[in-house]
């Protein structure tokens, strides 16, 4: 029904879709050995989140090379003031709409508040319930040496695990504000030791975030496992960010880390503006846009 009506309003419809099907036949999917490569050659990664089909198509479409169900949905989809009140079973819900639009590239999935810190068991647990219920290829814990025996035991099963040290939101209570992390000699060594315990542990990537650039790149060059970055500098071998910061969905947020690339906010109040006008105006549907 949908296609016979979508092949008449777009007759070349189907020259178009044996395009995109022979494109897809070539597409390969990045994998964490690919990531590894690009670090050795020098390629930078690049990653945004996605929580969507439909958002998470037009990434994968892009280019992206990783995609990151990030529990920031918790603050961009849910409006909640933190990551903490999202539930492992809505981030499932998430990850199953991103893994179903994504073709290309190489999908992770947070693991939420309260569904690894418990202890290394509840870790695997979670992190094997994300696994086979959404279908995505890897998952993201926040935390050091503390969490250690968590991921080695998540890695043994199989699962590939993304570290992220710095700014940890899942700690924003701990800590107080969502300042600079890591500016004190101690806080840095620490963040160093992580680091490298992380590495040790198997992870296959590590987001840094929001410490001082110079910090980021003494921990990029001592790791042989891709650094990603969202304001740790541009020395990291890849760069992340929230989909919804980056396309101005987020209104009044505009940390000096982010760089806004299309005012999304606008474009959509002015559309949303103009339809009500013109349905209130009896202007839409016009004669051709009704049968
Ligand atoms: O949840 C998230 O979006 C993240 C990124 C900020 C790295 O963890």
């Amino acid at each position: 029904m949908w296609r016979s009506h979508f092949s008449d309003e777009y007759p070349n419809f189907a020259g178009l879709k044996h395009k995109i099907m022979s494109v897809n036949k070539e597409v390969k999917r990045i994998t964490t050995h690919s990531l590894q490569e690009m670090k050795h050659k020098g390629e930078k990664i690049t990653m945004l989140t996605a929580y969507d089909y439909s958002m998470a198509t037009v990434l994968d479409d892009a280019g992206i090379d990783v995609l990151l169900v990030g529990d920031s949905a918790s603050n961009v989809m849910a409006g909640h003031e933190t990551t903490l009140p999202i539930t492992l079973d809505q981030m499932i819900y998430h990850t199953q709409s991103v893994v179903r639009a994504a073709k290309r590239a190489f999908i992770v999935a947070d693991l939420p508040f309260g569904a690894y810190q418990g202890n290394s068991k509840e870790a695997l647990v979670s992190a094997i319930r994300m696994m086979k219920e959404s279908g995505v290829h890897g998952i993201k814990l926040e935390g050091g040496t503390e969490i250690v025996d968590s991921i080695d035991r998540i890695i043994t099963a199989g699962i590939p695990v993304m570290g992220h040290l710095g700014l940890t939101p899942q700690s924003i209570y701990k800590f107080g504000t969502y300042s600079v992390r890591a500016r004190s000699e101690q806080e840095a060594d620490k963040l160093k030791t992580d680091a490298l315990a992380l590495q040790a542990a198997g992870c296959f990537a590590l987001v840094l975030e929001k410490i001082p650039a110079a910090l980021a790149k003494q921990v990029t060059e001592s790791l042989h496992i891709p650094v990603i970055g969202i304001g740790a500098g541009p020395h990291c071998d890849g760069q992340v960010l929230v989909v919804n910061d980056m396309i101005g969905l987020t209104k009044g947020f505009k940390p000096r880390f982010l760089r806004q690339y299309i005012n999304l906010y606008d474009g959509i109040l002015g559309a949303a503006q103009s339809y009500i006008k013109d349905v209130k105006s009896n202007d839409f549907p016009n004669e051709k846009e009704q049968y």
